[in-house]
C-alpha cells in the first residue's frame, strides 16, 4: 500500500471507532440509540456491525482528524469530510446520521453509509468513490459472511444494510447486500468465487421485484444458480423478519425461493387480467415464449400443466403451441 492509502485506511478505522463510541457512550447518541432500538436492533448487532452516530455539529470529525494530524485535503479526497462551498475550510460529510461502516473483502473499513433518522433526503448518504471505495466492487458484509457462504454453498443477496443485519440477528450469516440495487458483473464474480448458488432476496415492493428481474441475468452470466425469494405485502426482509421471526423467514422465504422461470411467470401473470379472454390469450402466448426455450421436457410439462389450469386451455393445445414456438427458435 502506498502511504496515502495507509493513512486513509487508518482514518477510516478511527472514524468508525469515533462514531461507534459517540453512539454508545455519549449524550449525542441517545436519540440514535432510541431510534435503533425502535427498529428492533439489539446491542450485539450494534457492536458486531460497529454501528455509529455522526453528530449534528459541523466539524466533530474535522477537529478529530485535525488533532491527529491527518491532512484535511487528503481526508476530503478520501470522502470523510467535505470542503465548504464558500469561504474555504472543511465540514463533516455525515451529520446527524446513523452510521454503517462498510468494509472491504479483507475486513478493512473503506467507506460509510449514513442514514437519516427522519425523512430527510437522501435516506442514505454514502461515501463517494475514493481510492479505497469503488461501490461496484463492494458487497456489504462480504468479509464477515464469507465463511458461512462457503459452508452453506449459498449466498443470500439483500437490497439493504438493515436486511443483512436483521438476518444476522437471527443467525442467518450468509447475507450480503449491494450498494443500492444495481448489481455489477464484478460483484457477481465475487459471489461465484465463494459459492455456486445465490438467492436474490429483494424487497417485496415493485422496485425490489423489478431490480430482482434486472439483476438475474448478471448473476446467471457469472455461472451462478439463482433463485428468487418472494416477499409479500410489500415487506422488505428486515420488516418480514421483525414481524414473523427468523424461522419463518428461513422456511417460508428462503426455502420457498423459486426458479428464475417461475419468477418470470409469476411476474408475467401480474400483468394480465385472467378474467378476460384477451388477457388469458396474451398471458398464454408470453408464458409459452418463456417455457419453450427450457431444455428439459419435464420442466416444460410442469409449467405447461400449471398454465393449462390457470388459463383453462387444454394441456395438449398448449403443448402444440409450445412445440411450434420451439421450432421457430431452433
Ligand atoms: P431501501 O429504500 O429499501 O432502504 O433501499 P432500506 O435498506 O430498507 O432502509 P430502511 O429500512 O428504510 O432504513 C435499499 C438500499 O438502497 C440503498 C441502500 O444501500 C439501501 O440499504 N439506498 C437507498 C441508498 O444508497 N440511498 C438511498 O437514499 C436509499
Ligand atoms: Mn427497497
Ligand atoms: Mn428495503
Ligand atoms: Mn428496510
Ligand atoms: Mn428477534
Amino acid at each position: 500500500h502506498n502511504p496515502e492509502t495507509e493513512r486513509l485506511l487508518q482514518a477510516n478505522e478511527l472514524t468508525a471507532k469515533l462514531y461507534h463510541y459517540l453512539l454508545k457512550n455519549t449524550e449525542y447518541g441517545k436519540a440514535a440509540i432510541t431510534y435503533l432500538r425502535g427498529r428492533g436492533m439489539n446491542d450485539k448487532a450494534i457492536d458486531h456491525f460497529q454501528i455509529g452516530y455522526a453528530p449534528a455539529g459541523w466539524n466533530t470529525l474535522v477537529q478529530f482528524l485535525e488533532k491527529r494530524s491527518f491532512s484535511l485535503p487528503e481526508m476530503e479526497k478520501g470522502g470523510l469530510i467535505s470542503s465548504r462551498h464558500e469561504g474555504g475550510g472543511y465540514v463533516d460529510r455525515f451529520r446527524d446520521r446513523i452510521i454503517f461502516p462498510i468494509k472491504s473483502s479483507s475486513g478493512k473499513v473503506i467507506a460509510f453509509a449514513g442514514r437519516t433518522m427522519g425523512d430527510g433526503q437522501p435516506k442514505y448518504l454514502n461515501s463517494p468513490e475514493t481510492r479505497l471505495f469503488n461501490k461496484s466492487r463492494i458487497l456489504y458484509n462480504m468479509y464477515d459472511a464469507k465463511s458461512s457462504i462457503r459452508k452453506k454453498g449459498q449466498t443470500i443477496l439483500f437490497e439493504g444494510y438493515g436486511d443483512v443485519i436483521s438476518a444476522w440477528e437471527h443467525d442467518i450469516l450468509n447475507g450480503v447486500a449491494g450498494m443500492g440495487t444495481a448489481l455489477t458483473e464484478n460483484q457477481a464474480r465475487m459471489l461465484k468465487s465463494l459459492s455456486d448458488e445465490v438467492i436474490i432476496c429483494y424487497d417485496g415492493d415493485k422496485a425490489g421485484q423489478a431490480a430482482a428481474l434486472k439483476n438475474l441475468p448478471i448473476l446467471e452470466s457469472a455461472g451462478l444458480v439463482v433463485k428468487i425469494a418472494l416477499l409479500t405485502d410489500g415487506l422488505d426482509p428486515d420488516e418480514f423478519i421483525r414481524k414473523h421471526g427468523g424461522d419463518r423467514f428461513t422456511h417460508q422465504i428462503i426455502e420457498g425461493a423459486v426458479s428464475p422461470i417461475k419468477f418470470k411467470l409469476i411476474n408475467l401473470k401480474k400483468n394480465h387480467i385472467l378474467l378476460e379472454e384477451g388477457g388469458r390469450i396474451a398471458y398464454s402466448r408470453e408464458a409459452i415464449k418463456l417455457i419453450a426455450p427450457l431444455s428439459s421436457p419435464t420442466e416444460r410439462e410442469v409449467y405447461l400443466r400449471e398454465l393449462s389450469s390457470e388459463v383453462d386451455v387444454d394441456f395438449e393445445t398448449l403443448k402444440q403451441e409450445c412445440n411450434l414456438e420451439r421450432q421457430q427458435i431452433q
